[in-house]
């Protein structure tokens, strides 16, 4: 996969050369390119934004140098990314999708936004998708992070990142629509914790049982909307008795 960021703090996006997003990187499963938006500028300034048309606080940054940028940068088959708070939410099954592609652009906003043109425009363009998100009801000062996000989310999916693919599975927001399950390792007793008996049982369907409840339990305390969206049919009755 290909995934191309464009910001005016490339090294805000210096994290992801480490960790497993880095090392696929370095083994060639990611090709990963971090562009400054200010090469795309054609004054001394490097001016990047102007005032709001119709007035208010802060800046918009212009379409016309995104466009330069963006124009290098996407080709046909491109997935263009914008991050922002107004986007749709960035979830689970997005970053599924997304790692089925060849080709993401992530375009990173500052100060109140892109000049909504941007967006427009490249959604007009053949064989371009265009897609504004957001990763939390919160709002930060620009898209960077959103960036780290997204490309973490989708870069763990990809084939051969994490070395073992079933850690992939039983994941919180996984198939089973729930949180995780708690999980313990040694050493057995500490800080006057002892780990639930059942996990040292070596009893496979009653850990099995015992992990749905917990992930069941926790998902109703913590995500009530998550059990709402349940599909019944997938439901046991030990589940529904939960
Ligand atoms: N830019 C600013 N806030 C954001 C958010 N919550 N999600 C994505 N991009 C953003």
């Amino acid at each position: 996969m290909r995934i191309d960021v464009v910001s005016i703090f490339p090294d805000y996006l210096a994290p992801l050369g480490l960790s497993l997003v880095g090392k696929a990187r370095e083994s060639g499963l990611l090709d990963l390119r971090v562009h400054d938006l200010r090469d795309w500028t054609t004054d001394r300034h490097r001016t990047v934004d102007d005032t709001p048309f119709g007035g208010g606080a802060g800046m918009v940054m212009r379409p016309d140098v995104w466009g330069r940028a963006l124009d290098d940068v996407l080709d046909d088959g491109a997935h263009l990314l914008i991050p922002t708070p107004s986007g749709e939410p960035l979830t689970q099954r997005t970053a599924e999708a997304l790692a089925t592609e060849q080709h993401l652009v992530i375009a990173c906003g500052r100060y109140e936004g892109i000049d909504a043109r941007v967006a427009e425009h490249y959604r007009a363009r053949p064989g371009v998708r265009v897609s504004e998100f957001s990763i939390g009801d919160y709002v930060l000062n620009g898209g960077e992070v959103a960036a780290l996000v997204v490309v973490e989310a989708v870069g763990r999916l990809l084939p051969g990142v994490v070395g073992n693919p079933h850690s992939l599975v039983e994941e919180s927001h996984g198939a089973a629509g729930l949180l995780e399950y708690p999980v313990y390792t040694k050493p057995p007793a500490w800080a006057d914790l002892e780990i639930p008996d059942v996990l040292l049982s070596g009893h496979h369907a009653r850990i099995e049982r015992w992990r749905r409840d917990q992930a069941l339990a926790r998902t109703a305390a913590r995500r009530p909307d998550m059990i709402a969206a349940l599909d019944l049919a997938g439901l046991d009755k030990h589940d529904l008795a939960t």
